[in-house]
């Protein structure tokens, strides 16, 4: 798949994700073979503004990979000076976030409140596009609408190519959904159905393992899937689908061996990568995305978000792996029995 000379190889992108989605993870996915990634949303007031705290987030992938910049706003003139920005910074994409059910959000009239004002929505992607170079797609990120009386993904999406949009995510739920209840297969089918063809669209939403991967796929006729919560703790899920769309065989999932060397890379990246109080948070939170699901990951997290020191914590997350190693072999296995999904070093209880 292609946003405009942009390859989307697998068609599978990292979705942008609040506190989540920072260099790190996206370089861990990367890594993994994901086809795209693209920035947290930014708002693009506090950009043109020059807060600093929100520009220190609009990251360039590393290794001169493509990587998009998503914002929030609602007004021209600072969507432009952002857009500018991430142009600026080497950004391949910039996607519009009207999408985002945040009470804040919503209050300042952006995100999935646009989805309300389509005219509005219009005059920001037309000011967008006049702000950026021909060859960096504008692109939109929506909702199924705003609520269930008002699922106008369809006309809104055609709205918004009609504008200059050149590719539209939908995620299948209504804002009033948030992020609870299921999302909607039928309503970004509905979506693909209305859009030109030549628009890729990329379906979002409850996609967390290979199945529902396909079943996107198939059920709504989308050209990419773009994976959130899936992807958490969880970048193999790319390299898997790679396999897939390559036609070769599934590598299934990780080894402990494997897991400890992403957790080792992680925690690298953010260290190198990262500054403040929040690397320690980051480290925590590596150590309980890679162990979500292991033998005795509830009392590992625990002493996680019990220790203070950075070192202490880096050093747990290798005990613990290492520990889990000791296990399986003295359980007679063999690294390759981790790739049986139900096996010896799973926790059930504790997934
Ligand atoms: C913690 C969190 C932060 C999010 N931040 C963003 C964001 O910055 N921009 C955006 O477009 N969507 C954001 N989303 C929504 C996701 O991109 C995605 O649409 C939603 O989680 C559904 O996909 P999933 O079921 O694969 O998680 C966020 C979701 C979560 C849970």
């Amino acid at each position: 798949m292609r946003v405009g000379n942009i390859p989307i190889d697998p068609p599978v992108i990292l979705a942008p994700m609040a506190a989540v989605t920072d260099l790190p993870f996206r370089t861990v996915c990367e890594e993994h073979g994901v086809g795209f990634t693209i920035t947290e949303f930014l708002s693009a007031h506090a950009l043109a503004a020059g807060d600093k705290k929100t520009s220190g987030k609009m990251t360039a992938s590393l290794g001169g990979r493509k990587f998009g910049v998503q914002i929030f706003g609602r007004e021209e003139g600072p969507m432009q000076k952002a857009a500018e920005m991430a142009v600026s910074i080497g950004a391949s994409l910039v996607d519009i976030n009207m999408g985002c059910p945040a009470k804040r959000v919503v209050a300042g009239e952006c995100g999935s409140a646009l989805m309300r004002e389509p005219a509005i929505a219009q005059k920001l992607v037309r000011a967008v596009v006049a702000a950026v170079p021909a060859d960096v797609p504008v692109t939109v990120k929506h909702r199924a609408g705003w609520n269930d009386a008002n699922r106008n993904a369809p006309a809104f999406a055609c709205a918004m190519v009609e504008a200059g949009a050149r590719m539209i995510t939908v995620h299948g739920r209504t804002r009033t959904q948030g992020f609870s209840g299921k999302s909607d297969l039928e309503i970004i089918r509905l979506v693909r159905e209305a859009l030109p063809r030549e628009i890729p669209l990329v379906g979002n939403g409850d996609v967390v393992d290979i199945a529902g991967y396909q079943r996107m796929r198939a059920e709504t006729g989308c050209d990419a899937v773009m994976i959130d919560r899936g992807a958490m703790g969880n970048p193999w899920l790319f390299g898997r689908i790679g396999a897939l769309e390559a036609g070769r065989p599934d590598p299934g999932p990780p080894t402990l061996e494997e897991r400890l060397a992403v957790y080792r890379s992680h925690v690298k990246y953010i260290l190198e990568l990262k500054s403040g109080p929040r690397v320690l948070h980051e480290i925590r939170k590596a150590c309980a995305w890679y162990a979500r699901g292991l033998f005795g990951c509830n009392a590992f997290r625990l002493e996680v978000w019990q220790t203070p020191a950075i070192e202490d914590v880096v050093a747990l997350g290798e005990r613990y792996f290492g520990r889990l190693i000791e296990r399986r072999s003295s359980l007679g296995l063999a690294p390759e029995a981790d790739r049986v999904e139900m096996n010896a070093i799973v926790d059930d209880a504790a997934a």
